[in-house]
């Protein structure tokens, strides 16, 4: 039984953590790659796609509020995380903390559980990215016709022909019947697969490469929301009565469960939560930081802080353009700038968008692969996952299976599907991680803390607290489905890891007396 609670040893995460050659990552990231590849992961389909539904379907204007809440979740999560990643500044992220804290049958959950934020992660801003590109071709004049429109949706899933777009019934104006539009049923969708597949090659390249693509990529997008909140604010400073209608009731009455009111506000946190996943990715970057005590913790604040700022302005600004009942659509910024009249302004956010969600989509695929190769390093996967390749430097095998994998769950599932299962697995991630700094508090308090929590063990608490709150706001499916990926993983820890764990190994050569 004691195996199963075997720690990794801090001094051997250390060792490393230094180790340098060419079967290792290079390090090559300075605090603003890790800043930008913090943003490159948080700025997607959460902003882009998801703050409209949240808006519509659960807080209304208030879902500036639903912002403030996941942020604050977030906020304390990503304290804990700087503290770990300051400490153990190794490509793990959640799992590596969780082995050298809490032992390895929860390192092993929470490497298993970080598939769900990763590899899902990256399946739901590719099915983003293609309601965004769709929509770009679609404003060009590049409407596919029913043969082809049935390869770029996901299985079952209905789409209706409405002035040059295809769309769902749910996305349509108020008013239109959908009895006399041109409709298909979807088939699977290619465009978000192949999306996964161009992330994927870009990723065996190389992650210098990646870093840069990803740098130039974030700028795009933050010139794009900026652009999109100059506008709008300039908009809504000449026709204040526009905002006045829009944001009046702010925080609408409760029509039911999630619906508005106080508890929309929560359950339109538990929604856009999604937004702010991938300032933890800057974690899994820790083994290429070249100094990563000093430059992780300002990645990981810097990125989310930005993005809070970002997002609360953004959300306001959207909901004061358009009413919050018309936008539940793939492309809700898009329509927001619409509405200030400036003609080119839903091209450029289309374009924005389309380039902006690639870069999550890298950084996501990135996260996930770094995992796969600290669990195989340990031993608790198969050796291929850690395999370096000897020219890129990138562990290449672990990318492409991935990859391969990934591909095809944005091309049959849907987005809502999807991004309840990351935060599901993202939240339950940060439990962990937030209890994990607590636990190393007591364990061992003289240990070095190049950054150290504020408040412990207040922080990780209340950072425990508001994860599990904003779980319960989760669908029951979500939870049933999360409980079957746990059990598919504990199979695989129980019939091979604990029989290749490297840790038990050492421990039983040298049983050391704690
Ligand atoms: N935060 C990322 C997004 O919104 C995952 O796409």
């Amino acid at each position: 039984m004691a195996k199963l609670f075997a720690v990794k040893p801090l001094s051997a995460l250390r060792q490393e953590a230094s180790e340098e050659g060419e079967h290792t990552l290079k390090r090559s990231l300075g605090p603003v790659n890790l800043i930008t590849l913090g943003i490159g992961a948080i700025i997607g389909a959460g902003i882009f796609v998801l703050t409209g539904q949240a808006a519509a379907l659960h807080a209304g204007p208030a879902v500036a509020l639903s912002f403030v809440v996941a942020g604050i979740t977030c906020a304390f999560a990503g304290l804990c995380y700087a503290e770990f990643a300051s400490i153990i500044p190794i490509a793990g992220s959640a799992y590596t903390y969780g082995y050298a804290t809490l032992g390895e049958l929860v390192a092993w959950i929470i490497g298993w559980d970080l598939c769900l934020e990763y590899a899902f992660g990256a399946a739901t801003v590719a099915s983003g990215w293609s309601g965004y590109f769709l929509s770009l071709l679609a404003q060009i004049g590049l409407t596919p016709g029913p043969a082809f429109a049935r390869f770029t949706t996901t299985w079952g899933n209905i789409l209706y022909l409405y002035k040059g777009s295809w769309m769902p019934a749910m996305s349509l104006p108020p008013g239109v019947v959908t009895g006399g539009l041109p409709h298909i049923t979807g088939v699977f969708n290619i465009v978000a697969f192949l999306a996964i597949v161009c992330v994927t090659i870009v990723l065996v390249i190389g992650i210098k490469e990646s870093a840069n693509l990803n740098s130039a990529i974030v700028f795009v997008k933050l010139a794009v929301v900026g652009i999109f909140l100059v506008l709008g604010t300039h908009f809504l400073l000449h026709h204040p009565h526009l905002a006045q209608v829009n944001w009046h009731p702010f925080i609408p009455g409760n029509e039911g469960r999630g619906v508005f009111g106080i508890d929309g506000i929560v359950a339109g946190a538990s929604s856009v939560f999604f937004a702010y996943i991938g300032f933890d990715a800057v974690s899994t970057a820790a083994q290429e930081a070249r100094n990563p005590q000093r430059d992780m913790p300002i990645g990981i604040l810097g990125s989310l802080v930005i993005c809070t700022i970002l997002y609360i302005a953004v959300s306001l600004v959207l909901t004061g353009l358009v009413n919050y009942r018309t936008l539940n659509v793939a492309q809700p910024v898009a329509l927001g700038i619409d509405a200030t009249g400036v003609s080119w302004g839903s091209l450029l956010v289309k374009i924005g968008a389309v380039f902006g969600l690639g870069t999550v989509m890298l950084v996501m695929l990135l996260g996930q692969s770094r995992v796969f190769f600290s669990m195989s390093r340990d031993g608790l996967l198969w050796k291929w996952a850690s395999d370096i390749h000897p020219r890129f430097r990138t562990p290449w095998i672990s990318n492409i299976v991935v990859g391969s994998i990934v591909a095809f769950l944005p091309a049959l599932l849907p987005i809502d599907r999807l991004s309840e299962l990351v935060n599901m697995g993202t939240l339950l991630a940060f439990a962990i991680v937030s209890a994990g700094v607590w636990i190393l508090r007591v364990r061992q308090p003289e240990l070095e803390r190049p950054f150290r929590t504020p408040f412990v063990p207040v922080v990780p608490i209340l950072g425990i607290v508001s994860a599990f709150y904003l779980m319960f706001h989760l669908p029951l499916l979500t939870w049933e489905v999360v409980g079957i990926w746990l059990v598919v993983g504990l199979t695989i820890y129980f019939s091979w890891s604990t029989r290749h764990s490297k840790v038990q190994a050492m421990q039983r050569e040298l049983p050391q007396p704690r």
